[in-house]
């Protein structure tokens, strides 16, 4: 057994304070994800660039991938990187998609100030019954959970489900109350991964469910509301990995301006990973296209962390309207 790692020892905070301002202020707090060196680099440098709070975000298989032990690491590598550089913004390290209590519990052990606990595809008894298990636990450590209800559509390595159906207001309160969770992630008709509507051409993306948000806001103001699966799926970086030998035919996502009016509301966090994975493929693509002798990762993985800076830094300040906001 190893000594557990408190937060506050890797200069984290939890979302308590983040989710306050973003709702006086009338912005939400990004989230993005990362599983290697290179976003997270790119996640806080982008952020620290735009004075903005951020919530690092890590999947369970993520934290598989970048390894449980080396993650607090270079979490606190990265946090000294923009402290040295003069940054001041709050960071969170939040555990996403989290789908048990012995997961939750050993990322609250090693540093993370923030989880999620998903019983959403659960029977609502079950998951008021697992969520409170969890933020009972993470309480008593200064730690703040994530609940969900409702269920989002599409398809990422630890989160499948075929078909959404949207959070019912009517179950909203009595979650919250029976659970204490800080946050509720909710279904509006937002959904994980690259491909989150299938169209015709020339077909609009379908409106974001506004009423059932303001009819959940109604039933607990004030309160913290987190959107998940949106990303806008940047047509540029799309085309970008076709020209360049992919095949991502009929990608699409939220569009910005729906992500801009829920971020004013009481949409308090909003998740980005999809985006993040494409510019950086998109990039990567090109380089080894016009440059098929290169085989420094240097030269295709810097490239690529500089694009996704540019991309967080744009959704900060046009999209969140969490830039200058620290
Ligand atoms: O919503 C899930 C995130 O995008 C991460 O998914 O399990 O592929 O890391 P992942
Ligand atoms: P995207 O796939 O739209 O980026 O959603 C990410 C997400 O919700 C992570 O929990
Ligand atoms: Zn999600």
């Amino acid at each position: 057994m190893t000594d557990p790692i408190r937060y506050e020892d890797l200069d984290l905070v939890n979302t308590k304070k983040m989710f306050q301002k973003a709702m006086e202020g009338k912005f939400a707090v990004p989230a993005y994800n990362f599983n290697n060196m290179e976003q997270l680099q790119a996640i806080v440098t982008g952020c620290a660039e735009s004075d903005s709070p951020v919530i690092l975000q890590v999947s369970g298989s993520a934290r598989q991938y970048a390894d449980p032990t080396m993650m607090p690491h270079m979490v606190k590598g990265a946090v000294a990187m923009v402290r040295k550089a003069g940054s001041k913004i709050p960071i969170a390290l939040h555990l996403d998609h989290g789908n048990s209590f012995e997961l939750a519990k050993d990322c609250i052990d090693s540093g993370f100030s923030s989880v999620m606990i998903d019983g959403s595809h659960l029977s609502f008894e079950e998951n008021v019954r697992l969520t409170k298990e969890v933020v009972d636990y993470a309480h008593t450590m200064g730690v703040t959970v994530e609940g969900e209800l409702g269920v989002l559509a599409g398809v990422e390595d630890e989160v499948s489900s075929e078909t959404s159906h949207y959070t019912r207001p009517e179950e909203v309160q009595a979650f919250v109350e029976k659970t204490g969770a800080d946050s509720l992630a909710i279904s509006i008709g937002t959904s994980h991964g690259a491909h989150k509507f299938k169209l015709k051409p020339g077909e609009q993306p379908p409106s974001l469910r506004f009423d059932i948000l303001e009819e959940i806001e109604q039933r607990l103001p004030g309160y913290p509301i987190v959107l998940h699966g949106a990303s806008s799926v940047s047509p540029e970086h799309v085309a970008m990995i076709n020209q360049y030998g992919g095949n991502l035919e009929s990608a699409v996502g939220i569009p910005a301006d729906q992500l801009r009016r829920a971020a004013k509301s009481a949409v308090c966090k909003i998740n980005i990973d999809s985006d993040g994975r494409l510019a950086m493929t998109a990039v990567i693509r090109k380089v080894f296209s016009e440059s098929p002798a290169e085989f420094d990762p240097r030269k295709y993985l810097g490239p690529a962390r500089d694009e996704l800076i540019s991309l967080i830094k744009d959704k900060n300040k046009n999209v969140l309207g969490s830039a200058g906001k620290m």
